[in-house]
């Protein structure tokens, strides 16, 4: 496994989040975590890149156990983080957001991303190159938040909820980036609610309730376990 977290338990003050949660993704996958509105789908990424300090369990990332370090190093090594809130810079271009996604000190190789790289995966972002974060749709913030993450060269990409709130249009569109950047030989780690989207891209899913992975199975898995998808998912 690539990244591969073990046991994970993460309280906020007296409250017991995530209760012994393990999984793994690796090389050449998309995973995804799936599961309802507060079960703790955040929570395990931010475990996972240090912007919450799990009490116990490992977080190992090619076999090197990463819990506990500050999030700047965690992406050093080179774990992306993609987070729910797309913060983009709201007076800088386009241009000048990707930039912002370089990390101190990175060097590229001809592997590496640069803006005009990004431009042929998000040709929608490269026709705003000079607009302003802040006019953007929702679609196109998003799309923006995912590119200004490759800037930075990951290595595995952890991406939550890209498809809330968006269009079912839109929906597809960043659904093909997302399959694009894995054909590009990254492995993401995609947070969903929307079962129809994981069902899609992912081939491996946890499915979480309430801090706890309930079921891990492949997408025809999770298509033939009815019960699941009745208790922990569909309404
Ligand atoms: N910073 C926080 N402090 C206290 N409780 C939090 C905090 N963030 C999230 N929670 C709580 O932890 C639980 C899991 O939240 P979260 O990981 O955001 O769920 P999900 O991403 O699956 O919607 C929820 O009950 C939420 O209210
Ligand atoms: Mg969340």
């Amino acid at each position: 496994m690539l990244l591969e977290i073990k046991d994970l338990n993460t309280f906020y003050e007296q409250s017991h989040i995530l209760q012994g949660i393990s999984l793994g993704i690796d090389t050449g996958e998309i995973g995804c975590l799936l599961g309802r509105n507060g079960v703790g789908k955040s929570t395990t990424i931010k475990s996972i890149i240090g912007l919450v300090i799990p009490q116990s369990g490992e977080v190992l990332f090619k076999s090197r156990n990463v819990a506990g370090m500050p999030p700047h190093d965690i992406a050093k090594l080179g774990v992306g983080y993609v987070p729910e809130d797309r913060r983009i810079f709201p007076t800088l271009s386009v241009r000048e957001n990707l930039i912002m996604g370089v990390k101190p000190g990175q060097k590229n190789n001809e592997d590496g991303w640069s803006v005009e790289k990004v431009y042929k995966y998000f040709p929608g972002l490269q026709a705003r190159d000079k607009q302003k974060g802040g006019f953007l749709s929702g679609g196109e913030q998003q799309m923006l938040t995912i590119a200004r993450t490759l800037m930075g060269n990951p290595e595995v990409l952890l991406i939550d909820e890209p498809t809330e709130g968006l269009a079912p249009l839109i929906v597809k569109t960043v659904e093909q980036v997302i399959q694009d950047i894995h054909q590009h030989n990254i492995p993401i780690l995609l947070v969903e609610q929307n079962m129809r989207v994981a069902l899609r891209l992912a081939g491996r899913i946890y499915v979480m309730s309430k801090g706890k992975i309930v079921f891990h199975g492949t997408s025809r898995e999770l298509k033939e376990a009815q019960e699941v998808r009745e208790k922990y998912l569909e309404v």
